[in-house]
């Protein structure tokens, strides 16, 4: 049987400095739903990339003595190198200065040239430069960005526009049609609320004022507005209008778009009205993560409360970072950042309650069978059904949980099933049972469910820690290839001749609760 497909893709970022735990964030967030759909047997792909085009980059270019070119050239060896340290399985990384690129968004801009669906106009009304965002007068919040709350400036510019107006029933009728194209619902309504309901404007999709972006196929001296250049990226990374759109026919439309909910406006008006007007299928779904914040609001390098991915992956480890990352944040509400809580979780939930199920099981496996795992069980004890039971059902919610992208909590009932099995060693307690000749057959059967379960979570753990379930497995004695998602509906890969490792190494160890809060603190100054 043919794969089905699952395209997947995160935000194109814009490289105007070092990514923070944020942007770490969003693309973690995408790698994990990239690998959970894999082992679900999808044919997955995935596109990350930058934005690299637009006022701002040209800015920042300019303060640091460069060509922007220069400049976005040495900030993607440098995205490249951090999605390698954080192991970032992408299939494509698309850069917006990229050749292949720049040719496809041209031609799509003819296509909305001979539509007619571009006209030339003025743009009168504010600019927001870091948001890369243009706003009417009440669109502002105190005469501020209301997306980020910095300073605007006025413009008055030549510009193309594009006829947004012309689309906006049948906008409406989409969404009637697709109540869930974005998750969560409420940032449907934001949306709805502010932009669409009060009537759409069209965009201004020129300038002419600077001159880094892709140039205007008819009109050179303006340049294409960055979101316009951005947005295709998704199709444009596939072949879209290029000599060999093999992956694009394969690919499109995407499955899912994960974006942050400031950008929002975007891909859930812009991005499926072009699509619409390039008569292409729509992506299937959108999901707004919100932002990880700090005790003092946003991170910003001038209040010195910014945590690099870098920090935390090189003292605490890949999937310690990951861990955290992915469990901290909720469905739709912004989630804060705390050094206390980053080493809390790790002590609690990774060296405690993950790290000594195993650390125990195998100890006990080499105490009492020579570090065999038992297998031909002839006795049950009484807490075996209901412990069996458990499990199936967490089973269950970790792929519901996972097919509605509930990440955090499908993490959080992982780590349901991890307490019920350390519960059970409470339960049953082996050290009584080793101490009896009556006890044996129970034993074996403990031992049998503890490893069982064990090899269920490395597998549940997969899409998530990836590197933390292979340990396990390896501590198991059970092979890799043998730990499908679908070999958890048998017990069948643990047989007489499993053998677990005579001493294990901990997964995690605890950390000096003081000493480690106030590591991230100072690394958090500099
Ligand atoms: O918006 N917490 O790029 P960008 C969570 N180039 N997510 C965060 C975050 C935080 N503290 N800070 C940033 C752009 N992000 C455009 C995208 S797509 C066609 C073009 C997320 O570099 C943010 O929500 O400003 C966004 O989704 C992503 O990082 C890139 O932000
Ligand atoms: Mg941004």
């Amino acid at each position: 049987m043919e794969k089905k497909k699952f395209y997947i893709t995160t935000p194109i970022y814009y490289p105007s400095g070092k990514f923070h735990i944020g942007t770490a964030y969003a693309t973690t967030l995408t790698d994990c739903i990239r690998r959970y759909k894999k082992a679900r047997g999808y044919d997955t792909y995935m596109l990350t990339g930058l934005d690299e085009h637009g006022q701002k980059i040209q800015t920042v270019a300019e303060k640091r003595g460069l060509t922007p070119q220069e400049h976005v050239d040495e900030m993607a060896d440098k995205a490249k190198e951090l999605w390698k340290l954080m192991d970032i399985g992408y299939d494509d990384f698309i850069r917006t200065t990229d050749e292949r690129h720049v040719k496809a968004v041209q031609k799509i801009v003819d296509i909305f040239f001979k539509n007619g669906d571009i006209y030339k106009g003025t743009y009168e009304g504010w600019y927001c430069m870091p948001c890369e965002n243009y706003f009417t007068e009440t669109q502002l919040v105190d005469g501020k960005c209301p997306d980020c709350g910095r300073e605007v400036k006025k413009m008055q510019e030549e510009s193309y526009f594009f006829n947004m107006k012309k689309y906006e029933n049948w906008l409406k009728e989409f969404y009637k049609e697709n109540p869930h194209f974005i998750e969560p619902e409420s940032r449907k309504n934001e949306i709805f609320n502010n932009f669409i309901n009060p009537g759409l404007e069209d965009l201004c999709i020129s300038r002419a004022t600077f001159d880094w972006g892709v140039p205007m196929p008819n009109d050179p001296k303006h340049v294409l507005y960055v979101w316009l250049d951005a947005l295709t990226n998704y199709i444009t990374a596939l072949g879209y209008m290029s000599d060999d759109d093999t992956l694009f026919k394969k690919y499109w439309p995407a499955d899912l778009h994960i974006v942050g909910k400031e950008i929002i406006r975007f891909h859930g008006i812009y991005w499926p009205i072009f699509l619409h007007a390039l008569g292409l299928e729509l992506p299937k779904q959108i999901y707004a993560h919100s932002w990880i914040v700090m005790k003092d609001g946003k991170m910003s390098k001038s209040v010195g409360n910014v945590i690099y991915p870098e920090t935390l992956v090189e003292r605490y480890g890949l999937d310690a970072t990951k861990y955290y990352l992915l469990r901290l944040m909720s469905f739709s509400q912004d989630s804060m950042f705390t050094p206390e809580d980053f080493v809390d979780r790790f002590n609690y939930d990774l060296a405690n309650d993950l790290g000594n199920l195993l650390n125990r099981t195998i100890g006990m496996m080499n105490k009492y069978f020579e570090g065999t795992i038992p297998t031909n069980i002839i006795e049950r004890t009484d807490f075996d059904d209901d412990l069996e039971n458990y499990t199936k059902e967490q089973i269950s919610k970790v792929e519901e949980k996972m097919d509605t992208y509930y990440v955090s909590n499908a993490l959080a009932e992982i780590w349901a099933l991890i307490g019920r099995t350390n519960k059970y060693i409470d339960e049953t307690a082996p050290w009584t049972l080793s101490k009896s000749e009556e006890g044996t057959e129970k034993l074996k059967s403990v031992m049998n469910h503890l490893a069982e379960n064990l090899r269920k979570i490395a597998i549940l753990l997969s899409p998530f820690m990836p590197q933390t379930s292979e340990k396990m497995l390896k501590q198991l004695g059970i092979s890799k290839e043998t730990a499908t998602w679908d070999s958890m509906n048998s017990n069948s890969e643990i047989s007489e001749n499993t053998k677990v490792i005579s001493k294990g190494e901990p997964l995690f160890v605890r950390l000096d609760r003081e000493e480690e809060i106030e590591y991230i603190k100072n690394a958090m100054k500099k």
